[in-house]
């Protein structure tokens, strides 16, 4: 196994607040690894770390072998790093086409330059439509994205993820604000992609986390206490001290 991504005593305080305290992680290549820890831990604050919104204190991220610990956020995104929800990217008035289009032509860089404009656009509509065909919204895609429901919009998030071919994505709470039908329509999707990009999962659903991670760690007060297989986790005692006895 190779390690697309590596951080190593990672620390960033707000004030007096450690949200990150000496933080070492890896991700395999394929690995759906998932981050678990009760609220303010800090997994927002590693999500925002990775994908260059914050800056770190001290310690290094490598992705693929290169340091990218200081990297502006756009370099990290053309480099095959993605990060999703918490913030959206999604256009309300457009069509669900046209959001999904607009994300596989900034995905495709340059690459269409060169061809007639109706090819072009005719390209990034098939290649928009088979990604909607992926996440289970095809028959949507000519509704206006506001008409879409909460859940589907989500779908929407990863077909944007997947657009830009990332090699990476990191998934803030996909799951968050769904109802149970949701939520495992969700887990199939993601069953669905795992494997074919790494993805590092930030998850409360504990069943969705259970059920899809190939690897999960534990952070609390910005420090992993445990990594291991959903089985050692659930089995180690300090994680139950420390979280899941919490339930
Ligand atoms: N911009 C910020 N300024 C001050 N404190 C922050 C900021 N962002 C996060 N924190 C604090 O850092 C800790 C970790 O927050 P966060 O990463 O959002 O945790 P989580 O996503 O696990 O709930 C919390 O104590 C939070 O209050
Ligand atoms: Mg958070």
């Amino acid at each position: 196994m190779s390690a697309v991504l590596k951080i190593r005593s990672l620390n960033k305080s707000f004030g007096g607040i450690k949200a990150t305290d000496d933080l070492t992680l890896s991700v395999e290549q394929g690995e759906l690894h998932a981050i678990i820890g009760p609220n303010g831990a800090g997994k927002t604050t590693l999500i925002s770390q990775l994908s260059g919104m914050q800056t770190p204190d001290s310690g290094a991220i490598r992705f693929r072998g290169r340091d990218i610990t200081r990297m502006a956020a756009h370099k990290r995104a053309h480099l095959g790093i993605t990060r999703s929800f918490q913030i959206t990217s999604l256009i309300m008035q457009m069509s669900v086409l046209d959001n999904i289009a607009l994300a596989v032509q900034a995905g495709e860089g340059h690459s269409f330059r060169f061809v007639r404009a109706a090819r072009r656009v005719a390209a990034l509509r098939d290649r928009a439509m088979a990604l909607l065909e992926r996440v289970g919204l095809a028959d949507k895609a000519d509704f206006p994205t506001v008409a879409l429901s909460h859940g589907e919009h989500r779908h929407m998030e990863i077909a944007i993820a997947l657009a830009s071919n990332a090699e990476l994505m990191l998934l803030d709470e996909p799951m968050a604000g769904l109802g149970t039908e949701e939520s495992a329509q969700m887990v199939e999707l993601l069953r669905g992609i795992k494997g074919q990009q790494s993805i590092l999962l930030i998850e409360h659903d504990m069943d969705a986390v259970f059920a899809l991670a190939d690897r999960i760690s534990v952070l609390v007060y910005g420090h992993i206490i445990a990594t291991g297989t959903p089985g050692e986790i659930r089995s180690n005692e300090a994680v139950q001290h420390a979280y899941l006895g919490e339930e």
